[in-house]
């Protein structure tokens, strides 16, 4: 389960992004913009709730739209954080999608345009949160 971020979706960076996973060869499966809540994000990021930046990485991810997608092929949770990079953008590798497109903001929690899943079992809880019961529904709603 990938996520463009609130900075890459006020960036225009939602279609790089997909660009770049299936230039790299993965299929996107499932694909939605929306808002996501508290809730949503609290459950999502369950891993981090003690950290310092907790608070102000919820906070961030409510800044703005983002954009869910479900990218498939072999590895493909290997392969897209390495397409990814390292969380500080700052530091991640040229050729990346934090170390091309992102700098350090000076911010509480790190924005760093993209997420992805860590595991195959992230990956399903995640897709749970951000997807439900939706995939495929043919429900359209539009981001205003
Ligand atoms: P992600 O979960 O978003 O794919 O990123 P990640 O695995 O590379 O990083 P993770 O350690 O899971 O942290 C989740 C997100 O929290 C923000 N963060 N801020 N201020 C900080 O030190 C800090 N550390 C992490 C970033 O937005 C990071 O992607
Ligand atoms: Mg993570």
């Amino acid at each position: 389960m990938v996520l463009v971020k609130p900075d890459g979706v006020r960036r225009n960076l939602v279609g790089e992004v997909i660009s770049r996973i299936e230039r790299k060869g993965y299929s996107i499966s499932a694909l939605k913009m929306m808002n996501a809540d508290r809730a949503m994000l609290e459950r999502h990021y369950a891993e981090h709730a003690s950290k310092p930046f907790f608070e102000p990485l919820v906070e961030f991810m409510l800044s703005g739209s983002i954009v869910a997608m479900i990218a498939e092929g072999n590895r493909v949770i290997e392969g897209f954080r390495l397409l990814a990079g390292a969380t500080d953008p700052t530091v991640a590798a040229p050729g990346t999608i934090r170390g091309d497109l992102g700098c350090d903001q000076g911010t509480e929690a790190v924005q760093n345009i993209v997420h992805g899943s860590d595991s195959v079992e992230s990956a399903n809880r995640e897709i749970e949160i951000f997807f439900g019961g939706s995939i495929g529904s043919g429900t359209v709603e539009r981001n205003t």
